[in-house]
Protein backbone atom coordinates (compact mmCIF):
# COMPACT_ATOMS: atom_id res chain seq x y z
CA UNK A 1 0.00 0.00 0.00
CA UNK A 2 1.47 3.36 -0.46
CA UNK A 3 2.51 5.45 -3.32
CA UNK A 4 2.22 3.31 -6.49
CA UNK A 5 -1.72 3.97 -5.75
CA UNK A 6 -1.69 7.44 -6.33
CA UNK A 7 -3.15 7.27 -9.56
CA UNK A 8 -5.77 5.52 -9.21
CA UNK A 9 -6.95 7.46 -5.96
CA UNK A 10 -6.52 10.60 -8.87
CA UNK A 11 -8.79 8.81 -11.03
CA UNK A 12 -11.23 7.81 -8.45
CA UNK A 13 -11.87 11.44 -7.34
CA UNK A 14 -12.92 12.62 -10.22
CA UNK A 15 -16.04 10.45 -10.14
CA UNK A 16 -16.53 9.57 -6.16
CA UNK A 17 -16.87 12.20 -4.18
CA UNK A 18 -13.42 11.94 -2.02
CA UNK A 19 -12.27 8.92 -4.18
CA UNK A 20 -14.54 7.22 -0.99
CA UNK A 21 -17.45 4.85 -1.06
CA UNK A 22 -18.54 6.37 2.57
CA UNK A 23 -17.66 7.88 5.27
CA UNK A 24 -14.14 6.42 5.74
CA UNK A 25 -11.03 8.26 3.67
CA UNK A 26 -7.11 7.59 4.35
CA UNK A 27 -4.89 9.99 3.94
CA UNK A 28 -3.17 10.53 0.50
CA UNK A 29 -0.18 9.20 0.93
CA UNK A 30 -2.01 5.71 2.64
CA UNK A 31 -5.06 5.96 0.05
CA UNK A 32 -5.52 2.58 -2.29
CA UNK A 33 -7.74 0.35 -4.17
CA UNK A 34 -8.45 -3.16 -3.52
CA UNK A 35 -7.81 -5.55 -6.14
CA UNK A 36 -9.07 -8.91 -4.37
CA UNK A 37 -8.85 -10.20 -1.28
CA UNK A 38 -8.02 -13.77 0.07
CA UNK A 39 -9.08 -15.40 3.02
CA UNK A 40 -7.55 -12.89 6.09
CA UNK A 41 -5.57 -10.10 3.60
CA UNK A 42 -6.05 -8.02 0.25
CA UNK A 43 -4.20 -6.92 -2.32
CA UNK A 44 -4.28 -3.62 -3.54
CA UNK A 45 -4.72 -2.52 -7.02
CA UNK A 46 -0.73 -1.66 -6.90
CA UNK A 47 0.00 -5.28 -5.82
CA UNK A 48 0.51 -4.81 -2.21
CA UNK A 49 -0.90 -7.23 0.39
CA UNK A 50 -2.36 -6.31 3.37
CA UNK A 51 -3.69 -8.28 6.61
CA UNK A 52 -7.09 -6.71 6.76
CA UNK A 53 -8.76 -6.13 10.31
CA UNK A 54 -11.88 -3.96 8.59
CA UNK A 55 -12.65 -6.80 6.79
CA UNK A 56 -16.01 -4.87 5.12
CA UNK A 57 -16.58 -3.34 8.48
CA UNK A 58 -17.25 -6.80 9.91
CA UNK A 59 -19.58 -8.11 7.29
CA UNK A 60 -17.24 -10.90 6.32
CA UNK A 61 -17.07 -13.37 9.35
CA UNK A 62 -15.54 -16.34 6.95
CA UNK A 63 -12.95 -13.66 5.18
CA UNK A 64 -12.57 -12.86 1.91
CA UNK A 65 -13.72 -15.16 -0.56
CA UNK A 66 -14.37 -18.56 1.47
CA UNK A 67 -14.69 -21.07 -1.50
CA UNK A 68 -17.94 -22.36 0.42
CA UNK A 69 -19.83 -18.77 -0.35
CA UNK A 70 -18.38 -18.36 -3.63
CA UNK A 71 -19.73 -22.06 -4.60
CA UNK A 72 -23.58 -20.57 -3.19
CA UNK A 73 -23.09 -17.31 -5.51
CA UNK A 74 -22.00 -18.85 -8.25
CA UNK A 75 -24.46 -21.86 -8.00
CA UNK A 76 -27.60 -19.11 -7.42
CA UNK A 77 -26.55 -16.77 -9.93
CA UNK A 78 -26.78 -19.51 -12.68
CA UNK A 79 -30.43 -19.96 -11.55
CA UNK A 80 -31.17 -16.11 -11.48
CA UNK A 81 -30.12 -13.16 -9.55
CA UNK A 82 -33.32 -11.19 -8.41
CA UNK A 83 -36.74 -11.94 -8.59
CA UNK A 84 -39.17 -9.32 -6.74
CA UNK A 85 -40.70 -12.54 -5.47
CA UNK A 86 -40.84 -15.19 -2.82
CA UNK A 87 -37.79 -17.80 -3.72
CA UNK A 88 -36.51 -20.61 -2.03
CA UNK A 89 -33.22 -18.88 -0.76
CA UNK A 90 -35.31 -16.34 0.87
CA UNK A 91 -37.38 -18.85 2.61
CA UNK A 92 -34.80 -20.80 3.94
CA UNK A 93 -32.80 -18.23 5.43
CA UNK A 94 -36.13 -16.47 7.21
CA UNK A 95 -36.51 -19.30 9.21
CA UNK A 96 -33.05 -20.00 9.93
CA UNK A 97 -33.09 -16.93 11.30
CA UNK A 98 -36.44 -17.77 13.70
CA UNK A 99 -34.26 -20.98 14.64
CA UNK A 100 -30.68 -18.91 15.26
CA UNK A 101 -31.85 -15.77 16.65
CA UNK A 102 -34.03 -15.81 19.98
CA UNK A 103 -36.37 -12.97 19.87
CA UNK A 104 -37.33 -13.99 16.04
CA UNK A 105 -40.57 -15.10 15.58
CA UNK A 106 -40.94 -13.63 12.14
CA UNK A 107 -38.33 -12.14 10.06
CA UNK A 108 -38.15 -9.38 7.33
CA UNK A 109 -35.45 -8.97 4.75
CA UNK A 110 -34.11 -6.16 3.64
CA UNK A 111 -30.80 -4.69 2.10
CA UNK A 112 -28.52 -3.76 5.00
CA UNK A 113 -27.92 -3.03 8.60
CA UNK A 114 -29.08 0.74 8.21
CA UNK A 115 -32.00 -0.07 6.34
CA UNK A 116 -33.00 -3.18 9.20
CA UNK A 117 -32.97 -0.32 11.95
CA UNK A 118 -34.46 2.41 9.94
CA UNK A 119 -37.57 -0.28 9.67
CA UNK A 120 -37.53 -1.74 12.96
CA UNK A 121 -38.13 1.98 14.29
CA UNK A 122 -40.62 2.67 11.63
CA UNK A 123 -42.14 -0.74 13.04
CA UNK A 124 -42.31 0.27 16.25
CA UNK A 125 -44.00 3.28 16.05
CA UNK A 126 -46.22 1.89 14.08
CA UNK A 127 -47.09 -0.27 16.94
CA UNK A 128 -46.96 2.57 19.40
CA UNK A 129 -48.65 4.82 17.70
CA UNK A 130 -45.70 7.07 19.38
CA UNK A 131 -43.21 8.80 17.33
CA UNK A 132 -40.33 8.92 20.27
CA UNK A 133 -36.64 7.09 20.30
CA UNK A 134 -34.26 6.83 22.96
CA UNK A 135 -30.76 6.18 22.15
CA UNK A 136 -27.95 6.02 23.57
CA UNK A 137 -24.77 8.39 23.13
CA UNK A 138 -21.52 6.73 21.22
CA UNK A 139 -23.50 4.65 19.49
CA UNK A 140 -24.10 3.75 15.88
CA UNK A 141 -27.75 2.78 14.59
CA UNK A 142 -26.71 3.55 10.79
CA UNK A 143 -26.72 6.08 7.94
CA UNK A 144 -30.87 6.84 8.66
CA UNK A 145 -31.72 10.64 9.57
CA UNK A 146 -33.25 8.60 13.59
CA UNK A 147 -29.63 6.66 14.06
CA UNK A 148 -27.57 9.95 13.22
CA UNK A 149 -28.28 11.95 16.62
CA UNK A 150 -25.78 12.36 19.32
CA UNK A 151 -25.33 14.92 22.51
CA UNK A 152 -23.00 18.39 22.03
CA UNK A 153 -21.15 19.51 24.44
CA UNK A 154 -23.90 21.21 26.85
CA UNK A 155 -25.90 17.86 26.31
CA UNK A 156 -28.11 18.91 23.89
CA UNK A 157 -29.33 16.36 20.68
CA UNK A 158 -27.52 17.47 18.06
CA UNK A 159 -27.59 15.66 14.66
CA UNK A 160 -23.94 14.31 13.24
CA UNK A 161 -25.06 14.90 9.42
CA UNK A 162 -26.44 17.89 7.16
CA UNK A 163 -29.70 17.88 6.09
CA UNK A 164 -31.95 15.44 8.83
CA UNK A 165 -34.96 17.23 9.31
CA UNK A 166 -35.48 19.33 12.48
CA UNK A 167 -38.50 17.19 13.43
CA UNK A 168 -36.78 13.85 13.20
CA UNK A 169 -34.42 15.95 16.36
CA UNK A 170 -37.46 16.79 18.29
CA UNK A 171 -38.32 13.05 18.40
CA UNK A 172 -34.90 11.86 19.53
CA UNK A 173 -33.55 11.53 22.87
CA UNK A 174 -30.13 10.18 23.88
CA UNK A 175 -29.26 9.23 27.26
CA UNK A 176 -25.62 8.07 28.26
CA UNK A 177 -25.22 4.53 27.75
CA UNK A 178 -24.91 1.86 30.79
CA UNK A 179 -27.00 5.09 32.81
CA UNK A 180 -29.99 2.86 33.62
CA UNK A 181 -30.80 6.42 36.33
CA UNK A 182 -30.98 8.77 33.27
CA UNK A 183 -32.63 6.61 30.80
CA UNK A 184 -35.38 5.72 33.64
CA UNK A 185 -35.88 9.77 33.99
CA UNK A 186 -36.16 9.85 30.57
CA UNK A 187 -38.73 7.52 30.09
CA UNK A 188 -40.78 9.10 32.91
CA UNK A 189 -40.56 12.53 31.44
CA UNK A 190 -41.77 11.10 28.15
CA UNK A 191 -43.07 7.45 28.39
CA UNK A 192 -46.12 8.44 27.15
CA UNK A 193 -44.77 9.32 23.34
CA UNK A 194 -41.93 6.88 23.23
CA UNK A 195 -42.07 4.68 20.89
CA UNK A 196 -38.63 2.41 21.05
CA UNK A 197 -35.64 2.29 23.13
CA UNK A 198 -33.19 1.56 20.84
CA UNK A 199 -29.49 -0.16 21.85
CA UNK A 200 -26.49 -1.58 20.63
CA UNK A 201 -25.92 -4.47 23.02
CA UNK A 202 -22.09 -4.03 23.20
CA UNK A 203 -21.87 -0.08 22.45
CA UNK A 204 -18.86 0.19 19.77
CA UNK A 205 -16.47 -1.71 21.75
CA UNK A 206 -17.99 -1.00 25.18
CA UNK A 207 -19.92 -3.79 26.79
CA UNK A 208 -23.09 -2.99 28.74
CA UNK A 209 -22.86 -3.59 32.85
CA UNK A 210 -24.46 -6.01 34.18
CA UNK A 211 -28.60 -5.46 34.45
CA UNK A 212 -28.19 -2.76 31.87
CA UNK A 213 -30.11 -4.96 29.24
CA UNK A 214 -32.57 -5.92 31.65
CA UNK A 215 -32.87 -2.74 32.74
CA UNK A 216 -34.14 -1.39 29.52
CA UNK A 217 -36.02 -4.41 29.32
CA UNK A 218 -37.80 -3.52 32.01
CA UNK A 219 -38.61 0.12 31.03
CA UNK A 220 -40.21 -1.09 27.75
CA UNK A 221 -42.22 -3.52 29.63
CA UNK A 222 -43.35 -0.30 31.83
CA UNK A 223 -43.71 1.75 29.40
CA UNK A 224 -45.03 -0.09 26.55
CA UNK A 225 -42.21 1.01 24.22
CA UNK A 226 -40.29 -1.37 21.97
CA UNK A 227 -36.99 -2.63 22.81
CA UNK A 228 -34.98 -2.63 19.42
CA UNK A 229 -31.82 -4.38 19.38
CA UNK A 230 -29.24 -2.95 16.93
CA UNK A 231 -27.66 -6.60 16.63
CA UNK A 232 -25.84 -5.54 13.30
CA UNK A 233 -22.36 -5.65 14.50
CA UNK A 234 -23.24 -8.86 17.25
CA UNK A 235 -25.33 -10.49 15.22
CA UNK A 236 -23.68 -14.03 14.64
CA UNK A 237 -20.18 -12.76 16.21
CA UNK A 238 -20.72 -12.60 19.71
CA UNK A 239 -22.57 -15.69 19.43
CA UNK A 240 -24.71 -17.35 16.72
CA UNK A 241 -27.80 -15.52 18.32
CA UNK A 242 -26.14 -12.61 18.66
CA UNK A 243 -25.96 -10.84 21.98
CA UNK A 244 -29.47 -11.32 23.13
CA UNK A 245 -28.34 -15.44 23.19
CA UNK A 246 -24.89 -13.98 24.69
CA UNK A 247 -26.60 -11.97 28.05
CA UNK A 248 -30.02 -13.68 27.63
CA UNK A 249 -31.93 -10.32 27.11
CA UNK A 250 -34.43 -10.59 24.68
CA UNK A 251 -35.51 -7.36 22.72
CA UNK A 252 -39.10 -7.34 20.70
CA UNK A 253 -37.39 -6.42 17.62
CA UNK A 254 -33.48 -6.83 16.43
CA UNK A 255 -31.69 -5.41 13.06
CA UNK A 256 -29.52 -7.54 11.29
CA UNK A 257 -26.92 -6.96 8.36
CA UNK A 258 -23.18 -6.88 8.29
CA UNK A 259 -22.26 -10.42 8.83
CA UNK A 260 -25.44 -11.94 7.57
CA UNK A 261 -24.90 -11.54 3.91
CA UNK A 262 -21.59 -12.93 4.16
CA UNK A 263 -20.29 -9.78 2.22
CA UNK A 264 -23.35 -9.50 0.02
CA UNK A 265 -25.96 -6.55 0.61
CA UNK A 266 -28.35 -7.72 3.22
CA UNK A 267 -30.34 -6.56 6.36
CA UNK A 268 -32.98 -8.09 8.10
CA UNK A 269 -35.89 -7.24 11.20
CA UNK A 270 -36.21 -9.98 13.25
CA UNK A 271 -38.33 -9.96 16.42
CA UNK A 272 -42.33 -10.49 17.62
CA UNK A 273 -44.62 -11.99 14.95
CA UNK A 274 -47.33 -9.56 15.75
CA UNK A 275 -44.72 -6.36 15.20
CA UNK A 276 -43.52 -8.14 11.83
CA UNK A 277 -47.11 -9.18 10.51
CA UNK A 278 -47.68 -5.02 10.57
CA UNK A 279 -44.96 -5.08 7.02
CA UNK A 280 -47.36 -7.79 5.87
CA UNK A 281 -49.61 -6.90 2.69
CA UNK A 282 -52.88 -7.91 1.29
CA UNK A 283 -53.42 -10.09 -1.36
CA UNK A 284 -53.68 -8.28 -5.19
CA UNK A 285 -57.99 -8.10 -5.02
CA UNK A 286 -59.80 -9.03 -7.96
CA UNK A 287 -61.05 -6.68 -9.63
CA UNK A 288 -64.90 -6.39 -8.56
CA UNK A 289 -67.30 -3.33 -9.95
CA UNK A 290 -66.84 -1.08 -6.70
CA UNK A 291 -64.08 -2.22 -4.89
CA UNK A 292 -60.53 -0.74 -4.75
CA UNK A 293 -57.67 -2.91 -6.42
CA UNK A 294 -54.00 -2.89 -7.00
CA UNK A 295 -51.29 -3.79 -4.10
CA UNK A 296 -52.14 -2.87 -0.81
CA UNK A 297 -49.03 -2.45 1.60
CA UNK A 298 -49.64 -3.78 4.98
CA UNK A 299 -50.12 -1.09 7.64
CA UNK A 300 -46.28 -0.75 8.06
CA UNK A 301 -44.61 -0.13 4.57
CA UNK A 302 -41.67 -2.34 4.33
CA UNK A 303 -40.23 -3.28 0.65
CA UNK A 304 -37.48 -3.01 -1.42
CA UNK A 305 -36.99 -3.97 -5.58
CA UNK A 306 -34.12 -6.40 -4.23
CA UNK A 307 -35.43 -7.59 -0.63
CA UNK A 308 -34.87 -11.34 -0.09
CA UNK A 309 -31.99 -11.28 -3.07
CA UNK A 310 -31.69 -14.95 -3.57
CA UNK A 311 -27.73 -14.19 -4.14
CA UNK A 312 -27.51 -12.15 -0.98
CA UNK A 313 -29.71 -14.88 0.91
CA UNK A 314 -27.43 -18.01 -0.62
CA UNK A 315 -24.43 -16.00 0.54
CA UNK A 316 -25.67 -15.71 4.07
CA UNK A 317 -27.19 -19.42 4.18
CA UNK A 318 -23.56 -20.75 3.02
CA UNK A 319 -21.74 -18.31 5.99
CA UNK A 320 -24.05 -19.30 8.65
CA UNK A 321 -23.72 -22.97 7.66
CA UNK A 322 -20.12 -22.72 8.04
CA UNK A 323 -20.14 -20.66 11.01
CA UNK A 324 -22.33 -23.24 12.76
CA UNK A 325 -20.49 -26.29 11.73
CA UNK A 326 -17.44 -25.56 12.22
CA UNK A 327 -17.61 -23.39 15.70
CA UNK A 328 -17.32 -20.48 13.93
CA UNK A 329 -18.44 -17.90 16.76
CA UNK A 330 -15.87 -19.32 19.22
CA UNK A 331 -13.23 -19.20 16.49
CA UNK A 332 -13.76 -15.36 15.85
CA UNK A 333 -12.86 -14.73 19.36
CA UNK A 334 -10.19 -17.10 19.47
CA UNK A 335 -8.96 -14.98 16.80
CA UNK A 336 -9.47 -11.89 18.58
CA UNK A 337 -8.11 -13.18 21.78
CA UNK A 338 -4.89 -13.74 20.44
CA UNK A 339 -4.60 -10.55 18.56
CA UNK A 340 -5.37 -9.06 21.92
CA UNK A 341 -2.45 -10.93 23.72
CA UNK A 342 0.02 -10.09 21.24
CA UNK A 343 -1.16 -6.78 20.56
CA UNK A 344 -0.68 -5.73 24.67
CA UNK A 345 2.17 -8.02 25.28
CA UNK A 346 4.51 -5.92 22.61
CA UNK A 347 2.60 -2.37 24.02
CA UNK A 348 3.95 -3.39 26.99
CA UNK A 349 6.93 -4.48 26.78
CA UNK A 350 7.61 -1.23 24.65
CA UNK A 351 6.05 0.81 27.66
CA UNK A 352 2.97 2.25 25.53
CA UNK A 353 -0.07 2.07 27.32
CA UNK A 354 -2.28 0.36 24.85
CA UNK A 355 -5.14 -1.57 25.64
CA UNK A 356 -7.97 -3.45 23.56
CA UNK A 357 -11.32 -2.98 24.94
CA UNK A 358 -14.49 -5.00 24.18
CA UNK A 359 -15.15 -8.72 23.00
CA UNK A 360 -12.87 -10.49 21.59
CA UNK A 361 -15.25 -11.14 18.46
CA UNK A 362 -14.63 -7.47 17.82
CA UNK A 363 -11.98 -6.01 19.97
CA UNK A 364 -10.97 -2.15 19.55
CA UNK A 365 -7.08 -0.75 20.47
CA UNK A 366 -6.99 2.04 22.55
CA UNK A 367 -3.97 4.18 23.89
CA UNK A 368 -3.82 6.26 27.11
CA UNK A 369 -6.69 4.93 28.75
CA UNK A 370 -4.38 3.00 31.27
CA UNK A 371 -6.73 0.41 33.35
CA UNK A 372 -9.77 2.96 33.66
CA UNK A 373 -12.96 0.87 33.13
CA UNK A 374 -14.92 2.27 30.19
CA UNK A 375 -18.48 2.25 30.09
CA UNK A 376 -19.87 5.42 28.22
CA UNK A 377 -18.33 7.65 25.89
CA UNK A 378 -17.13 9.83 28.13
CA UNK A 379 -15.44 7.13 30.06
CA UNK A 380 -14.00 6.22 26.43
CA UNK A 381 -13.08 9.71 24.96
CA UNK A 382 -10.42 9.77 27.54
CA UNK A 383 -8.62 8.27 25.39
CA UNK A 384 -5.53 9.16 23.56
CA UNK A 385 -7.33 9.47 20.36
CA UNK A 386 -4.12 10.79 18.44
CA UNK A 387 -2.26 8.57 19.62
CA UNK A 388 -4.90 5.59 19.00
CA UNK A 389 -5.01 7.49 15.07
CA UNK A 390 -1.75 7.15 14.52
CA UNK A 391 -1.03 3.58 15.58
CA UNK A 392 -4.05 2.69 13.17
CA UNK A 393 -2.20 4.86 10.08
CA UNK A 394 1.46 3.15 11.50
CA UNK A 395 -0.24 0.09 11.06
CA UNK A 396 -1.72 0.76 7.56
CA UNK A 397 1.77 1.71 6.56
CA UNK A 398 3.36 -1.61 7.35
CA UNK A 399 0.69 -3.45 5.72
CA UNK A 400 -1.96 -4.14 8.28
CA UNK A 401 -5.35 -2.69 6.94
CA UNK A 402 -7.40 -1.20 10.24
CA UNK A 403 -9.83 1.45 10.37
CA UNK A 404 -7.63 3.56 12.49
CA UNK A 405 -9.22 4.30 16.39
CA UNK A 406 -11.95 1.77 15.38
CA UNK A 407 -12.44 -2.03 16.38
CA UNK A 408 -10.81 -4.88 14.61
CA UNK A 409 -12.86 -7.40 12.65
CA UNK A 410 -11.52 -11.14 13.08
CA UNK A 411 -12.41 -13.39 10.47
CA UNK A 412 -12.27 -17.41 10.73
CA UNK A 413 -9.93 -17.71 7.88
CA UNK A 414 -7.03 -15.27 9.74
CA UNK A 415 -4.25 -17.46 10.44
CA UNK A 416 -1.55 -17.68 12.96
CA UNK A 417 1.08 -15.71 10.35
CA UNK A 418 -1.75 -12.79 9.86
CA UNK A 419 -1.68 -12.41 13.90
CA UNK A 420 1.92 -13.07 13.89
CA UNK A 421 2.07 -10.44 11.26
CA UNK A 422 0.27 -7.97 12.51
CA UNK A 423 1.74 -7.94 15.41
CA UNK A 424 5.61 -7.51 14.14
CA UNK A 425 3.81 -4.22 12.43
CA UNK A 426 2.82 -3.25 15.59
CA UNK A 427 5.83 -3.45 17.32
CA UNK A 428 7.03 -0.95 14.19
CA UNK A 429 3.88 1.11 14.55
CA UNK A 430 4.08 1.25 18.37
CA UNK A 431 8.01 2.14 18.23
CA UNK A 432 7.15 4.77 15.63
CA UNK A 433 4.15 6.85 17.44
CA UNK A 434 6.27 6.89 20.69
CA UNK A 435 9.34 7.96 19.15
C1 LIG B 1 -24.24 -1.08 15.17
C2 LIG B 1 -24.48 -0.75 13.73
N1 LIG B 1 -25.72 -0.58 13.30
C3 LIG B 1 -26.01 -0.30 12.01
C4 LIG B 1 -25.00 -0.18 11.09
C5 LIG B 1 -25.34 0.12 9.66
O1 LIG B 1 -25.09 -0.98 8.87
P1 LIG B 1 -24.77 -0.78 7.32
O2 LIG B 1 -23.53 0.03 7.23
O3 LIG B 1 -24.60 -2.16 6.80
O4 LIG B 1 -25.96 -0.11 6.72
C6 LIG B 1 -23.67 -0.33 11.48
C7 LIG B 1 -22.57 -0.16 10.52
O5 LIG B 1 -21.43 0.09 10.85
C8 LIG B 1 -23.40 -0.62 12.84
O6 LIG B 1 -22.14 -0.76 13.28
Amino acid sequence: VGGGDAAVIRRASAALPGASLGSFRLPDDLAFAVARGEAGCIWSTSGSRSVDWVMSCGALPLGHAHPEVVAAIEAQARRGASFYQLNEQAIELAEALVRIVPCAEMVKLCGSGSEAMFYALRIARAATGRDVVLKFAGSYLGAHDYGLHDLDQDGAVQTQSAGIPAGVTRDVLVAPFNDLKVAARLVREHGRRLAAIAVEPVQRAIEPAPGFLEGLRDLCDQSGAILVFDEVVTGSRLALGGAQEHYGVLPDLCALGKGLGGGLPLGAVAGRADLLELTAPRAIDTPTPNASTGAAPGPVYMSGSLNGNPLSCAAALATLRVLERDGGVVHLASVGRALRRGLESVAAELGVPLRMIGPDAFPEPVIGLGSATVTDLASYERRDQAASVAFGLELIRRGVFVFPGFKLYPATTHSNDDVDETIMAARGALTAIAG
